[in-house]
């Protein structure tokens, strides 16, 4: 009977599974296992089910003598020492294309919230701010002519920019069709979409902030890590850019105390926080380990 850790409940229709010949162990305190608990748990186990916000490093792993793989559910996976699980022959697993479309979905609803100002507009009538309607009051931008960069060509950018039409934007994808700088130069919407890998740490710098148009939007549904958040408040404060949404961060769930412009949209890591997406997440990550328990291939290994 193989032994399985899941680090986090999941909706029980995808544990059936699961529970049917293996011995299953659930955390199910609120919140992120805490570190202690992870390294007690993990300890007798041949599986581990785990998330994003778990740091399933060489210590980790070390502390697992029997683990066979690591299902993350999530597409990133940079909570993983994947190196490390490598030198085991443990198989890391991760779920890319079922939250595709969530994530996609999600970065349209940060754009146009952005470039129409409606979480402003929601914290000014929430206040009391709101004196009534007036023609030059709260003007936004629109997005039709107007061309959507997207830094990474993977699934999640292609969906994105697959949209785009729909809003009468032309999109160009860095490395692609033109260079990162000119991508910086040249975009009305700037929208990342690219692993959170130590290449990518503060792509989005000072440097690269002051080479935006002024009246240019960023969009972040990728990973904090890749927006050097004190640069960005910076960069906000010099009106660089004309306003910045993020749904990641990097120190989850702290953000910079910088950055509490008007033109900010702060969302707490919502890209595939729907019920169909979260779902579909666990089961694959289910479908992984009962995979590689069975002797199969994984069907979703991390590249
Ligand atoms: C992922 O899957 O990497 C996302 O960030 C989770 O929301």
């Amino acid at each position: 009977m193989a032994r399985v850790l899941l680090t986090r409940r999941v909706p029980s229709s995808v544990l059936a599974p699961l529970h049917a010949g293996h011995d299953v162990d659930i955390y199910s305190g609120d919140g992120a296992i805490p570190r202690d608990e992870l390294l007690r748990r993990v300890a007798d186990r041949d599986a581990l089910i785990c998330v994003l916000t778990d740091r399933v490093d060489r210590e980790v792993i070390d502390a697992a003598p029997a683990l066979r793989v690591i299902a993350n559910i999530a597409v990133g996976y940079d909570n993983i020492d994947v190196p490390a699980a490598r030198e085991r022959g443990i198989v890391v697993t991760n779920t890319p294309d079922v939250l595709t479309e969530a994530v996609a979905e999600f970065t349209w609803a940060l754009i146009l919230a952005l470039a129409r100002r409606v979480a402003e507009g929601d914290r000014l009538v929430r206040g009391g701010g709101w004196k009534g309607w007036a023609l030059d009051f709260m003007l936004g931008t629109e997005l039709r002519g107007k061309q959507l960069g997207i830094i990474g060509a993977g699934r999640i950018g292609r969906a994105v920019a697959a949209k785009a039409p729909a809003f009468g934007m032309k999109v160009k994808f860095a490395r692609h069709d033109m260079s990162v700088d000119q991508l910086l130069v040249t975009s009305d919407v700037i929208s990342i979409h690219t692993p959170g890998t130590p290449e990518m740490k503060h792509l989005f710098n000072r440097r690269s902030l002051a080479r935006m148009k002024r009246s240019a939007l960023l969009v972040n549904t990728a990973r904090g890590s890749i927006v050097d958040e004190e640069a960005l408040a910076w960069a906000l404060d010099e009106r660089l850019l004309a306003g910045a949404a993020l749904d990641v961060y990097e120190k989850e769930p702290q953000v910079h105390p910088g950055l509490k412009h008007e033109n900010v949209i702060l969302a707490p890591h919502l890209g595939s926080a729907t019920r169909e997406t979260r779902t579909a997440m666990a089961d694959l990550a289910v479908r992984n380990v009962l995979a590689v328990l069975g002797g199969d291939e994984p069907l979703t290994p991390v590249p």
